[in-house]
């Protein structure tokens, strides 16, 4: 696995948008359905502002956003800083994690999202990777057996992408505790955390009252406004005054206006916005794996996130075969083997776009 250093996800972009021919476009994570009203309003109110409130906030983040959201996840203020999204709060949690400890390397899993990896090089750690078991789920025993005292991180994701896997609060505390052993940080990313399919299935690594948890989150997917770039990270008190001089050097702060519309949103928007948002999700993934079962295709149903991964019978996932999928089937989706060795054979579709099942009924055609 190489070649990260700029992700595959552009690559496939441009040439499903360089081609000729109508193209489903799968491969992104940009949400295609609405984000909550409440964003929209708090934005337009925003502009009549005075200009005083266009000036730099505080760098760790609107405090009453700070405070929300410290409520929200049961975790003293103090300890949440926003963040340009959840790609900076997990690279600000895994390079203070680097920083402070003595060993040099980040535990990920195979397949992983490509950017941990990216940044694991980027911060010239050496990577550690985990085989993830058939349903995307980890084996404690196989997380032990990679984990030392070399170790600095352990960055996780749940709901995962590409694979769908929701991780219990079991495996979650295994986690903390391979961290624990060996000193480590457990870096959870739960970006997906408001598209979990199955009651009970997801936990939190907040659940457990660790020093050595770092819980990363945020904005784009669960109000659909990727572009907004507002998350945040939850970090043990030790990591602090690091995480915020770094994120201060690097960034000065995060969009004032963005935090503020995120922060009327978090307080005016109600539960059914999300319970719909799922809804359309648990729709689309039924009719999509329907018609990929149709077509005798191999694929994993999520259990939470909007990906779905599929194998062609004879049609390997490479970036080859990903490309001619654009071409002659119409549908663009990831080739597997951005994703690490351990999915080579598969591809992966992102679910947003309301032409998800067009896009299985063109696959079925394509592979009959
Ligand atoms: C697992 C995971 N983490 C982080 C991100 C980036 O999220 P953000 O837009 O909050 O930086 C993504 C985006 O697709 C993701 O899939």
């Amino acid at each position: 696995m190489d070649d990260y250093d700029r992700p595959l996800f552009f690559h496939m972009m441009e040439y499903a948008a360089a081609a000729e021919r109508d193209v489903v476009d799968m491969v992104s994570g940009n949400p295609d359905w609405e984000a909550p009203a409440a964003v929209r309003s708090g934005l337009a109110a925003y502009a009549d502002a005075d200009v005083e409130r266009f000036q730099y906030p505080p760098s760790e983040g609107l405090r009453e956003l700070r405070e929300e959201i410290a409520a929200r996840r049961n975790v003293d203020v103090e300890r949440v800083i926003v963040t340009n999204g959840a790609g900076e709060a997990n690279y600000l949690a895994t390079a203070c994690a680097l920083e402070a400890a003595d060993g040099d390397e980040v535990l990920l899993t195979d397949p992983v999202y490509p950017y941990y990896q990216g940044r694991a090089k980027m911060l010239e750690a050496t990577p550690r990777f985990v085989e993830a078991e058939p349903d995307g789920t980890l084996d404690p025993a196989a997380v032990r057996a990679t984990a030392s005292d070399e170790a600095a991180a352990i960055v996780v994701n749940s709901p995962n992408n590409p694979t769908g896997a929701v991780y219990g609060r079991e495996l979650k505390r295994e986690l903390v505790d391979v961290a624990e052993t060996h000193d480590a940080l457990l870096v959870s990313d739960e970006v997906y955390d408001h598209f979990v399919f199955e009651d009970g299935a997801f936990a939190t690594a907040l659940e457990f009252d660790s020093k050595r948890v770092a819980v990363t989150n945020s904005f784009s997917k669960s109000m659909a406004i990727t572009g907004f770039r507002v998350g945040y990270a939850v970090l043990p008190e030790w990591l602090l005054e690091a995480a915020r001089t770094r994120h201060m050097l690097v960034n000065v702060a995060c969009s004032r206006p963005a935090q503020r519309a995120v922060l009327a949103a978090l307080r005016e928007t109600p539960a059914d916005y999300y319970e719909e948002t799922r809804r359309l999700l648990a729709d689309r993934i039924d009719a999509f794996c329907a018609a990929l079962e149709a077509a005798g295709a191999e694929y994993t149903r999520p259990r939470g996130g909007f990906y779905v991964m599929a194998r062609f019978d004879g049609y390997p996932g490479t970036l080859d075969n990903a490309e001619r999928l654009v071409d002659e089937a119409g549908v663009a989706g990831m080739p597997g083997a951005a994703f690490g060795d351990s999915r080579e054979a598969w591809l992966r579709f992102a679910l947003v776009t309301p032409r998800a099942e067009e896009a299985a009924d063109r696959l079925a055609s394509f592979f009959a």
